[in-house]
């Protein structure tokens, strides 16, 4: 855990022993209390609680909070919804009196069976043919998978290609395809940092791309050819390096026999391989080199308003590149996501690397990324 990380929590944790301590009026400390509990961050706070050897601060949990009996009983109002049983009051009260911290009351909460409980139920968002979608940063789950790329989990960081990255891994796992003996195939694949994570989780990943043209140079470089020698060069952590091939291939025309992978997926490519008949093409290719009950990944751009772009699609093109033989979708796409969510579209002339980054435009033309699921028949 970088040190940077370790400050968030201690200050989390800070806050907490603030509000549950404080003077803050009891409705008001109770909704405070209850956003922080329900956080993601408040669940990495609890993973680093169970670690053994944490030390915590424990700053006196507000001079406010008037007897020990007081703050057992606000503890538990806070973090287990309940009044205090009398064994429980009478064990913490007592532990109190004999020099335990109030920190030290908290965290045994935190980690009781109970709490662990109540916190399991938190709805979360589980949708995977959808746009992307910032409900994703609040599934704890999907927080894992991203912070295991290395990617910040935090929204104000929120962008749409860590998105891509997570939701692949996400979707491929819930679908029961992200196995130790899986075989997956990338498509335009660059050097994108999932084809190193995948290679520490499955057997075979084949990343393909022309890996010439314009995207040697433009953006971060993601066609750079350096990759099909030097591909640990571009590695962003240590990784298997037996399990993961670089080649130079068009997808469009994917030089691998009929069935040969479990999952074939492209992520932020497949718009550029010349227009709708390029990216029909590729998906065909795809569901080819899929074996039956494989699973085809596509990230790929969606407009949401204004007119049509040439590296963009319509709604109507992505339903014709979901509705292709030998494939369906796992589940119908939910394309209302910005329908619930308010935004202002990043201007990629003006601010390309602004965040949060979710909904984009160039000129009139505002898009966000489609991811969608489909399972070859
Ligand atoms: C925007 S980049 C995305 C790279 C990578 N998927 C990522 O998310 O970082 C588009 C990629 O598509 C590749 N590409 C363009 N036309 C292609 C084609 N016909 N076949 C395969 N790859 C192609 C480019 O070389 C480039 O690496």
């Amino acid at each position: 855990m970088s040190s940077f990380e370790l400050r968030d929590l201690l200050s989390l944790e800070e806050e907490l022993w603030r509000m549950l301590g404080s003077d803050v009026a009891p409705g008001h400390r109770r909704a405070l209390a209850s956003r922080i509990i329900g956080s993601p961050e408040f669940d990495k706070l609890r993973s680093f609680w169970r670690e053994p050897s944490r030390v915590t601060l424990d700053p006196g949990v507000g001079p406010t909070a008037s007897t020990d009996e007081g703050f057992v009983r606000v503890a538990y109002a806070g973090l287990l919804c309940r009044p205090p049983d009398e064994n429980g009051l009478r064990h913490y009260v007592s532990t109190l009196a004999s020099g335990g911290t109030r920190g030290g009351v908290l965290r045994s909460l935190v980690l009781s069976e109970e709490f662990e409980r109540r916190f399991s139920v938190l709805p979360q968002d589980t949708q995977l043919c959808e746009l992307a979608n910032p409900a994703k940063w609040d599934n704890a789950e999907w927080l894992d998978i991203l912070r295991s790329l290395g990617l910040a989990d935090d929204k104000l960081s929120m962008h749409r290609k860590p998105y891509e990255f997570a939701q692949l891994i996400y979707g491929c796992r819930a679908l029961g395809v992200l196995r130790d003996d899986a075989s997956i195939v990338s498509v335009g694949a660059g050097h994108e940092p999932v084809l190193y994570w995948l290679a520490n989780h499955v057997h075979r990943v084949i990343a393909t791309d022309i890996y010439e043209g314009v995207w040697r140079d433009v953006q971060s470089r993601e066609g750079d050819p350096d990759v099909l020698r030097t591909p640990e060069a571009f590695a962003p952590f240590p990784y298997r390096r037996d399990r993961l091939t670089f080649l130079r291939m068009d997808g469009r025309h994917l030089a691998f026999r009929d069935g040969s992978f479990d999952i074939a997926y492209s992520l932020s490519s497949i718009e550029h391989f010349g227009g709708l008949p390029g990216a029909m093409a590729t998906v065909r290719e795809m569901a080819r080199v899929l074996r039956p009950g494989g699973v085809l990944v596509l990230g790929t751009e969606y407009v949401l308003e204004g007119p049509r772009h040439e590296e963009t699609f319509l709604p109507e093109e992505i339903a014709q590149l979901a509705n292709q033989p030998g494939l369906e979708l796992v589940q119908p796409i939910d394309e209302t996501v910005y329908r619930r969510y308010s935004y202002t579209p990043v201007d990629l002339y003006q601010s390309p690397y602004l965040t949060p980054h979710m909904v984009v435009r160039f000129n009139d033309t505002v898009f966000t990324t489609v991811m969608l699921f489909l399972r070859r028949l």
